[in-house]
């Protein structure tokens, strides 16, 4: 393993994006390593914090509170500068982004705005704070685009969706930042990677959903677009840990992360409804509202560095991975429909 210190002590950390996958399993990490984690939210009309309801106290509750959550929202930078003041975090994990690219498509100036310009917002943030900190800046597999694989740190990037471009101009402005302000500010390009805490429009929970619902006789049908698409998926969990590793090394750097196994849609889709116990051929349609006006057609991953350097290895595989997201799926589908006949029988 790389140079990574062992004991973390009472440091506080900042997550953006600290209710979705990635923030919520980095939040359980961290609170592990003794950090005080405080994480953005942003206001909503509804309860957007169930991935981190499990580790979040009651401030009215007595004892200290390891978890807070501020509201604030990467368009607003003057919000973003106050917070940074007032909690002169030693490390932002800067996780916060519209992160559909299909949506992207549809919303390409919001993505630009929150994912691009957000990016930049955080690091002007930090800058002006003067506080000293560390950056983590998420950045995606999906910036390579069209660049044939497997990519590494060396390959040029050819974005093919606005959230690519949006993630290639953060990208730039980590780098730039470091560059022309000395700043600790890191790049972490991150390949697919999954979890049963996967946002439920994002193909693969969407198929391992399906799985469960099928099953249980609550769905027939799955319309999904294309499936030849080559991916290299993870596990996020896994992933979160060498975001950590990033921050503790000597010198900012940037870093791929991925398990350099490919596999398409279809592969995902016949491992998961195998998983359930299902033949997709008999479940599965065709929409082209879920295709790409410009595909990215494989994204195959070389993790090399982070292994050398961060001493950093996934085990999960793309198969496990369908098998553990539809197991969770099912479990959970079955514990809130016999909660809903416990509640109807009241
Ligand atoms: N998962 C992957 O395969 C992957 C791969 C490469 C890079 N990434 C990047 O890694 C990061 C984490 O990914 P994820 O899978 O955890 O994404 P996710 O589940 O979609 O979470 C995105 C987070 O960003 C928050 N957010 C959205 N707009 C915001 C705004 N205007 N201001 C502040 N926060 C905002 C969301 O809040 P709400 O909960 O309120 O929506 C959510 O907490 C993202 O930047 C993503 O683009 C992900």
């Amino acid at each position: 393993m790389g140079k990574v210190t062992p004991d973390a002590g009472a440091r506080t950390a900042l997550i953006s994006g600290v209710t979705g996958q990635d923030g919520s399993y980095l939040a359980e990490l961290l609170l592990g390593k003794g950090y005080t984690v405080h994480g953005l939210v942003r206001r909503s009309s509804s309860f957007n914090t169930e991935r981190i309801d499990h580790i979040y106290q009651d401030p009215h509750q007595p004892g200290g509170r390891s978890l807070v959550l501020h509201h604030a929202d990467l368009s607003d930078g003057v919000a973003l500068v106050n917070l940074l003041r007032e909690l002169e975090p030693d490390e932002v994990y800067n996780l916060g982004a519209q992160s559909h690219v299909r949506v992207s498509f549809d919303a390409p100036l919001y993505t630009g705005e929150v994912t691009g310009l957000g990016t930049l917002r955080l690091l002007e943030a930090i800058r002006a704070s003067g506080i000293d900190t560390r950056l983590y800046q998420a950045s995606s597999s999906e910036m390579f685009g069209a660049a044939p694989p497997p990519q590494n740190e060396r390959t040029p990037f050819h974005p093919r969706s606005p959230y690519g471009c949006a993630k290639v101009y953060a990208y730039w402005s980590t780098v730039n930042y470091r560059e022309a302000y000395g700043m600790f500010a890191v790049n972490g390009i991150l390949f697919n990677h999954e979890s049963p805490r996967r946002g439920e429009t994002f193909v693969t929970r969407k198929i391992s959903r399906a799985v469960a619902r099928i099953r249980a006789g609550l769905q027939d049908r799955l319309f999904l677009g294309n499936l030849n698409a080559v991916r290299d998926w993870g596990y996020a969990p896994e992933y979160v840990e060498a975001m950590w590793r990033m921050l503790q090394r000597d010198e900012p750097d940037d870093y791929v992360l991925a398990t350099g196994v490919p596999a398409s849609v279809r592969d995902f889709l016949r491992a998961a409804f195998e998983a359930g116990g299902l033949d997709w051929h008999e479940h599965v349609g065709f929409d082209a509202n879920y295709e790409r006006p410009s595909e990215v057609d494989a994204l195959i991953g070389d993790a090399a560095k982070a292994r050398d350097l961060l001493g950093w290895e996934p085990a999960v595989r793309w198969r496990e991975l369908a098998e553990l997201m539809v197991r969770a799926d099912i479990e959970a589908l079955d514990a809130e429909l016999s909660g809903a006949r416990v509640r109807i029988d009241r």
